[in-house]
């Protein structure tokens, strides 16, 4: 069975985002009614809450393709060209990681975006002169950590942002239960919760573990997902009651240990953690500071009396 299977294929079949999700579809029954194309879609927030998902629900409920690139992907700015001119009447095009554009692509698509044309250049030196082809109208749909990761000008051309947000244990829950019918295991509503609780607000990891669990269920116990199966199996992924894995662990003990807790810089603290100063502030930070394990001041990042507890650290 397909990966890609467990992916919601219409707003009605996703689970959360319930803002996102009512103001999509409106704009999608607008823009049908007239025959037109969504205006192009600006998604941010951390990893694996959907952004991908909702591109391609937005294509299938529009009724029209999906042409997936990312940021990093597109070196020069003919190809970007090139993916413009392939396109047709209303596709969307989905960029990932669209902040990761370099000057000159992301310059082309500022006319495709606002006029649905892209300015090409013929000839060189004094007989050169800029044409101006025409595209099908489209819309592109960009995903970031981040929407202040974007240059303005990129920014100020997406008719429609939306932030997206953790999801609750309740929603991760009804997900994890869906999952599973389309994986045909037996779980556990318990087993389910348990899976959820641990999942750090975000389906992809609550697909990622259940199939991990499914695994333990299958090979140590008679197939079905329950509680304890849940538990043993994630005891063992080292995925802890909060769903802080071990990265987000090394940040609070480093935060705690060699800076007595704060406040540090981030670029000081992520420098001792050994990961990149733009993935612990995009990728790590916004879960711990959602579930008060950390907090930003002026001065740096600070160790909530959360953090040492659940790392059983005294303070
Ligand atoms: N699988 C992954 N994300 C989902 C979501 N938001 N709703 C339903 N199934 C999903």
């Amino acid at each position: 069975r397909l990966e890609g299977s467990l992916r919601p294929q219409s707003l009605s079949e996703y689970i959360g985002q319930e803002k996102t999700k009512k103001t999509l579809k409106i704009y999608i029954e607008a823009a049908r009614q007239r025959g037109d194309a969504l205006d192009h879609v600006l998604f941010y927030g951390p990893p694996g809450l959907g952004k991908t998902t909702l591109a391609g629900i937005i294509a299938n409920e529009m009724g029209v393709h999906m042409k997936v690139t990312s940021g990093p992907a597109i070196e020069k700015p003919g190809e970007m060209a090139a993916i413009l001119n392939n396109l047709q009447e209303g596709d969307v095009l989905f960029v990932d990681e669209i902040h990761r554009l370099n000057r000159q692509v992301e310059e082309v698509l500022y006319p495709a975006m606002e006029d649905y044309a892209i300015d090409i250049m013929i000839g060189k030196g004094a007989s050169a002169r800029s044409i101006r082809l025409d595209l099908p109208k489209f819309t592109l749909v960009g995903a970031t950590t981040r929407a202040g990761l974007l240059t303005a000008p990129l920014r100020d051309r997406f008719g429609v942002m939306h932030h997206l947000e953790f999801y609750t244990v309740l929603e991760l829950t009804t997900i994890i239960l869906r999952s599973a019918q389309v994986l045909e295991v037996e779980i556990e509503p318990k087993g389910a919760q348990e899976i959820a609780k641990r999942s750090r607000g975000t389906p992809r990891l609550a697909n990622r573990l259940l199939k991990r669990v499914r695994d333990f269920a299958q090979v140590k116990y008679d197939g079905k997902i329950t509680l304890e199966v849940a538990q043993f199996a994630l005891d063992l992924l080292e995925v802890d009651q909060y769903g802080l894995d071990q990265v987000d662990r090394r940040i609070l003990k480093t935060l705690i240990i060699n800076f007595q807790g704060g406040p540090v810089g981030l670029e000081t603290l992520a420098a001792s953690v050994g990961e990149d100063p733009g993935t612990v502030e995009d990728v790590y930070e916004p879960y711990l500071l959602q579930n008060g394990f950390l907090s930003r001041t002026p001065r740096g990042r600070i160790a909530s009396d959360l953090a040492y507890r659940h790392l059983g650290i005294e303070k």
